[in-house]
């Protein structure tokens, strides 16, 4: 077998290890071995590609060293908290690698294409690299900063913005053609300073169609801006006619767009909606100002509802995360089950601020997987659960959702914890979450709010427990 056709079974193999890994990962009980899976077909995939003959070792053991002595320093620093940031970071470290990989093919090949013989599916795939690389590094760079509040996450819009991102999209275009047509031509500059004035563009456009998006939706922009860096990597795969590198980027554009959805659809929101809307300005709360009274409860009388429980729900949300209250819970929920009843957790699927941020959390918190169960079993059940208790969500437990029309988030599926027996809301005040609404929930006759910070509700009614 020639080195050729071994590097291209390696290929096969990396390829297989990915998919077998991605399908891993959407369990949480094998997505752990799924990421060991990737890597080791990662790790194929590298010695594979540094198998081809007549590459220079000593710039690819540099580049190694470096990126992965910044990849692990930083990965053992971050804390949980800051992974959504942490992988807008990686994403735009991908996207400006694709446009640098498109970007010294064309210097590599000037010449040559000056002279009259080009290939132009590798020109095209230059270009594209270039804009989608370009457009995710600095995207992804506003979202970083968003999401670590080094700038402010709030929407930021002016009149005429979307014209402005389209008169630069036009501009894209426009210097792709001129520099498609002219890049067989003797004079460089004719191909060339279109290509450069596109890198500019490409950078601009990243920044201005992530401006206007608020900083809660940045999980969704993240993970479309993953599926951009995939797309990137693969146009780069066709650069530099590297089959592993188009079917990973394949891969990471198709997950990340697939993620993309589902979260867009468990807010009920199109993904036109949230890049365009402003979504977290003042203006688009919508909703009914309520009035009402809510029925405080403390911890001792909430000890007594809990003591008499037969089944239990915890509905854990941002809150739960801010105040790293899944350590409590864990407890609270094994004493209720000593107590004699039965325990689970409903996580709504955007609960928290990034795709299975509760989730993490009660991983964290040695919560077992298979007390975890979706909306769609419990709701159809609810009306049987004794006590619900809310902790720290909001949006994702409103039944404005269900009932009110005119509110933002009418018709986002919901957990109906008003429906429940009992519903115990823990939370500091009657504030409202992340789409800035009231929530009726706080004001239901079924109602208590157990007022406070969620960690400290938590550790107390452990302490009742074990009193
Ligand atoms: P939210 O609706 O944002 O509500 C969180 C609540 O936590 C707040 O109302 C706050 O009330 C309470 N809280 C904050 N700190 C607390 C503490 N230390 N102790 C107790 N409570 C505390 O949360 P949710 O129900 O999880 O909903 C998530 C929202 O984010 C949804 O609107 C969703 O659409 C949006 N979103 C999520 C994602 C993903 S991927 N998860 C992506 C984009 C958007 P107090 O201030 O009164 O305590």
């Amino acid at each position: 077998m020639t080195q050729a056709a071994l590097v291209q079974l390696a290929y096969i193999a990396a390829s297989i290890l990915f998919i077998l890994g991605l399908k891993m990962l959407s369990s949480p009980n094998t997505a752990r071995r799924g990421n060991r899976v990737s890597a080791l077909g990662m790790l194929i995939a590298v010695i594979a590609t540094l198998m081809i003959q007549g590459l220079e070792f000593q710039w690819i053991i540099l580049g190694v060293l470096i990126g992965a002595s910044i990849g692990m320093t930083a990965a053992l620093r971050v804390p949980m908290t800051s992974m959504p940031e942490f992988v807008a970071l990686f994403n735009g470290f991908g996207g400006i690698a694709s446009l640098l990989v498109g970007w010294a093919e064309y210097q590599r090949n000037i010449e040559v294409w000056g002279g009259g013989d080009v290939s132009y599916m590798t020109v095209i795939a230059i270009y594209l690299a270039m804009l989608i690389g370009g457009v995710t590094f600095t995207g992804s760079l506003i979202a970083y900063g968003k999401l670590s509040e080094t700038i402010s996450g709030k929407p930021v819009l002016f009149t005429g913005q979307q014209v402005v991102n389209g008169l630069i999209a036009a501009g894209v275009v426009i210097c792709g053609i001129l520099y498609v047509i002219n890049v067989d031509s003797p004079q460089i500059p004719l191909a060339y300073t279109p290509f450069l004035i596109a890198i500019a563009l490409a950078f601009t456009l990243g920044v201005l169609a992530t401006i206007p998006i608020g900083g809660g939706d940045m999980p969704v922009v993240i993970s479309l801006l993953n599926s951009y860096s995939g797309l990137a990597a693969c146009a780069a795969g066709f650069v530099i006619q590297n089959t592993v590198l188009i079917v990973s980027g394949s891969l990471v554009g198709a997950s990340g767009m697939i993620l993309t959805i589902i979260m867009c659809k468990a807010m009920n929101r199109s993904l036109v909606n949230v890049l365009f809307s402003g979504f977290g300005s003042a203006s688009t709360a919508g909703g009914v100002a309520r009035q009402g009274e809510a029925k405080p409860i403390s911890p001792e009388d909430t000890f007594l509802i809990l003591e008499n429980a037969r089944s239990v729900i915890f509905v854990p949300g941002y809150g739960m995360a801010v105040a790293q209250a899944q350590h409590a819970v864990r407890e609270l929920a094994e004493l209720l089950e000593e107590n004699g009843a039965e325990v689970q957790f409903v996580v709504h699927p955007v609960a928290g601020r990034m795709p299975g941020h509760m989730n993490v959390l009660l991983a964290e918190a040695n919560v077992p997987y298979e007390k975890l169960v979706e909306i769609e079993d419990v709701n159809p059940m609810i009306e049987t659960v004794d006590v619900a208790i809310v902790i720290g969500a909001n949006d994702v437990v409103n039944p404005d959702a269900r009932e009110d029309p005119s509110s933002s988030i009418y018709g986002m599926p919901i957990i109906n914890v008003d429906l429940a027996r009992t519903c115990i809301v823990c939370k500091r005040s009657l504030a409202s979450g992340f789409a800035g609404i009231e929530n009726p929930l706080f004001f239901k006759e079924n109602t208590r709010m157990l007022f406070g910070d969620a960690k400290a509700s938590m550790q107390a009614l452990v302490s009742e427990f074990k009193e």
